[in-house]
């Protein structure tokens, strides 16, 4: 039987470039909308040199509302749609609130009235940990209190899970929010990886690119949080972990194993790294010594989040299954792939 036909919104990016390879690895067809604001097309041939199949692209932003209309009536047999379209720089966000609330919430109410009117009625959303805030309880469980997030980003995935729950409740819509942990590491093949436009804001690119020579040092955001070495922690997670979460996500919709109409799970290992331990590990696992320097708090941070998985391992039957030392090795291989390629990455 064929497989079903998956819309990948924001596919040429991180995640949704490591989705891709594993739909593709699953028999599913996929097609790609995205504008290239944060990537760009080439990351499709890369997939392609994984999978064999190159996948079929539409360059457009989905805050053009004709371009969205044309789109469907190009592509018909729609089973479901993973929207991982977004932008997710926190500071630019404080910086450009606007920017953040129109092109992550225009973005989804187009998407959800095109849906409708073409009655696409399956959903995955990429959702973030940065919904709980500093969480009053370790770990956070899916149905932990949200709290207001600090940055217009944060916010804009709270407003989002809302209006999908709203939108669900009186509806024929099927949604499954998957809540990201600390998204890291590259595909094994090092073809594909997180390419950050411009100076990375993430620990980890920030490490390899340090490590490289691309940047002098790294500054570790503070050292007096109430942890075991006084630095942040944080759940990291392994990039095609979270990319066969979305494959797991698609089938329980598509084959109707949802229990609800609208369901939230979290994505993390469970573990909580600080980010000298993240530097140590790094160092171990590359032989790679990191010029770090310990600075003041940056403004924003939260102390300590990792995720209770149980739900997402329970109900889901998915569970991370790469580790921290894999995580940094596979960004690493990408990191030295970059620079490999002469890729410009200094800005
Ligand atoms: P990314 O920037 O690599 O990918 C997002 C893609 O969406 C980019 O290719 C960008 O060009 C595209 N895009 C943005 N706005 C668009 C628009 N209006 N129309 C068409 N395309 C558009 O980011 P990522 O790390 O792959 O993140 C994917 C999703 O996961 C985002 O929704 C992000 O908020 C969420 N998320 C990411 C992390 C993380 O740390 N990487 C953590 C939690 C949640
Ligand atoms: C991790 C730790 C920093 C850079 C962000 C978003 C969140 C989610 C994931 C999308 C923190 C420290 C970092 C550096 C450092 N994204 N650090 N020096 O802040 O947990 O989460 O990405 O949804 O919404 O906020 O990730 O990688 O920026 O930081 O010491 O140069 O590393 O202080 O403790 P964060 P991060």
């Amino acid at each position: 039987m064929a497989k079903a036909k998956v819309v990948v919104t924001g596919g040429t990016g991180y995640i949704g470039s490591h989705t891709l390879v594993e739909l593709i690895e699953k028999g599913y067809e996929v097609v790609v909308i995205d504008n290239l604001n944060n990537s760009y097309a080439n990351t499709l041939q890369q997939v392609k040199e994984i999978t064999g199949k190159l996948p079929q692209f539409y360059c457009f932003d989905l805050c053009d509302k004709n371009a969205l209309s044309q789109f469907f009536e190009q592509e018909k047999n729609i089973d479901a749609i993973i929207h991982f379209a977004a932008l997710k720089a926190v500071g630019e966000s404080v910086d450009n609130p606007l920017l953040y609330y129109h092109n992550n919430i225009v973005s989804l109410i187009y998407l959800l009235e095109a849906m409708k009117v073409n009655q696409i009625n399956h959903l995955v959303f990429s959702s973030s940990c940065t919904v709980y805030g500093q969480p009053d309880k370790l770990p956070v469980s899916e149905n932990a209190p949200l709290k207001l997030p600090e940055s217009p980003y944060g916010k804009t995935k709270q407003i989002a899970e809302q209006i999908i729950a709203d939108v669900c409740f009186t509806s024929p819509l099927q949604v499954i929010s998957l809540r990201y942990f600390n998204p890291i590491g590259a595909h094994e093949s090092a073809l594909i990886g997180e390419f950050p436009i411009g100076a990375p804001n993430n620990l980890v690119p920030m490490i390899t690119q340090t490590a490289v020579g691309i940047r002098e040092k790294l500054l570790v955001f503070g050292s007096d949080y109430d942890t075991k070495d006084g630095s942040c922690v944080r759940d990291y997670i392994h990039v095609v972990d979270i990319a066969q979460a979305h494959v797991i996500a698609i089938e329980r919709l598509i084959q109707q194993k949802n229990k609800k109409n609208y369901e939230v799970f979290n994505l993390g290992t469970g573990h909580g790294y600080t980010v000298l331990e993240t530097i140590q590990t790094f160092e171990n696992v590359t032989g790679v010594k990191l010029n770090y320097e310990i600075t003041g708090r940056r403004s924003g941070d939260v102390e300590k989040v990792y995720a209770d998985t149980q739900w997402a391992n329970k109900e889901l039957g998915w569970k991370a299954q790469r580790n921290l030392d894999n995580m940094l090795q596979t960004a690493w291989n990408w990191q030295l792939k970059l620079n490999e390629l002469n890729m410009k990455q200094d800005d």
